[in-house]
């Protein structure tokens, strides 16, 4: 479907109350662990986009009975931790990097073989980031360079070690952990920066003994899960476009629903307040046992920044949409400390400041950062190159553009966000199918 493409015309003010889909990184844990557990785990909330329902349609292959109900519930009947079955054909990840890194893992452990495959897009991806530290717990592994498909060789005796990251990464922490249920002894790992801790809280919740702070986490094989309910938040990084939809366009006021507030993933509510946005935090609550709440965002005059380092990993996802927060401030914005932007399902940094450049904004592209000039937006045409947020991204440009941006290969955008269009149009966008 690379021909899906869209005209964003230029709108607003945007008004109304939003509740954006199930949180992505919730959605997919939560399949892993209750397919692993014993007995029937019910899941509320679920994110109904493609790259769980990949995942979805991989746990099934390996002989976890999920069924869905109404939209977003899952009743998955768990199959014990050594209960998965070997699908006998590939397992297609889709567009998923989660899906697959957290899968490696979890078949690390497995007395069988398995070949995880994804999409043009995953298959550029690097891997070799979970099978080199894998491979010393014991595991093994055939990929093509690095990527996938990755081949797990299973059978064979893991055992636990303590890895300190490289690199700040949910998903190679959460591959190491579920290896970490079938190791022998203690498997720990170090983040040089605190990530989400998804994995951790929710295998905490499935009954299994965890200990863990930010930066570290530690646990050790031989226990079981149980099942239990889980109740997924809204996804932050979803309501993250209307954040800056809302704080861009004049005259906004909208409120994002329920959101998921976990600490490790509001990088961009920070870096927006630095920048001047009028974001208020109201409803304040917990729902399985993460914090949610309700963010009212109203228009602001938003100034350029130096982004703080720090920053980055708690907002990881949200660079596209804050590039475009940074191209209609006053004044510069620096991004710097973001390298690993290069490896998502786009080449972000890449993909924001070309189609940025070519809207004519000024921005200077570095190797991990870059440097945006604010100033206008020009109306154009962009290419998203098949990667959702960046195509959402240059949806919210189109609203305050000084004409239509045209934007290209759009049908990813059903990976995280389901219903993206119907509910920015029903806020006040103007965004349609294009020619
Ligand atoms: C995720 C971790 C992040 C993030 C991705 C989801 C997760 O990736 O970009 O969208 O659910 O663990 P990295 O671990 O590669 O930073």
């Amino acid at each position: 479907m690379k021909d899906l493409k869209w005209k964003s015309s230029p709108a607003g003010p945007l008004r109304g109350t939003l509740r954006v889909p199930g949180d992505k990184s919730v959605s997919h844990r939560a399949l892993m662990l209750a397919g692993l557990a014993d007995g029937t785990s019910r899941i509320e909330g679920f994110l109904e986009g493609e790259d769980t329902l990949s995942t979805a349609a991989v746990m099934q292959a390996l002989g976890v009975r999920i069924e869905a109900g109404e939209p977003g519930v899952r009743v998955v009947h768990g199959v014990g931790l050594h209960g998965l079955q070997p699908a006998g054909r590939s397992l297609d990840c889709g567009n998923a990097g989660t899906g697959m890194r957290l899968l490696t893992g979890l078949l690390a452990g497995q007395a069988f073989d398995s070949t995880l495959v994804g999409d043009e897009s995953l298959s550029k991806r690097p891997m070799g980031r979970v099978t080199t530290p894998l491979t010393a717990m014991g595991a093994s592994f055939t990929t093509q360079d690095g990527r996938p498909p990755v081949q797990i060789h299973g059978g064979r005796p893991l055992h636990g070690m303590a890895y300190t990251l490289p690199v700040a990464s949910a998903q190679v922490k959460s591959a190491l952990l579920l290896a970490g249920l079938y190791a022998e002894g203690e498997t720990e790992v170090i983040e040089p920066h605190p990530t989400r801790d998804y994995t951790e809280r929710m295998l905490a919740a499935f009954g299994w003994p965890i200990d863990f702070e930010p930066g570290r986490a530690r646990l050790s094989g031989g226990h079981r899960l149980r099942a239990t309910h889980v109740v997924v938040p809204a996804d932050f990084s979803s309501a993250a476009f209307f954040l800056v939809a809302a704080s861009i366009v004049p005259g906004s006021e909208l409120v994002l629903a329920r959101v998921g507030l976990n600490p490790r993933r509001t990088g961009l509510l920070h870096a927006l307040r630095l920048m001047g946005a009028d974001i208020t935090v109201e409803n304040e609550g917990v729902s399985g046992g993460e914090a949610i709440a309700d963010l009212r965002v109203r228009h602001a005059r938003l100034q350029g920044v130096e982004l703080p380092e720090a920053l980055v990993p708690d907002m990881i996802d949200e660079f596209p949409a804050l590039f475009v927060a940074a191209a209609v401030a006053e004044g510069q914005t620096v991004v710097r400390g973001a390298a690993e932007l290069r490896v998502k399902e786009s080449d972000r940094l890449a993909a924001m400041a070309r189609g940025l450049q070519g809207l004519g904004v000024v921005v200077e592209e570095s190797p991990d950062g870059a440097v945006i000039h604010g100033g206008s937006i020009q109306g154009g045409h962009v290419d998203s190159l098949g990667d959702h947020r960046i195509a959402m991204s240059f949806a919210i440009a189109g609203l305050v553009a000084t004409g239509p941006i045209q934007i290209d290969d759009c049908a990813n955008v059903a990976t995280s966000f389901p219903g993206f269009v119907e509910l920015a149009n029903d806020c006040g966008f103007k965004l349609n199918l294009a020619g």
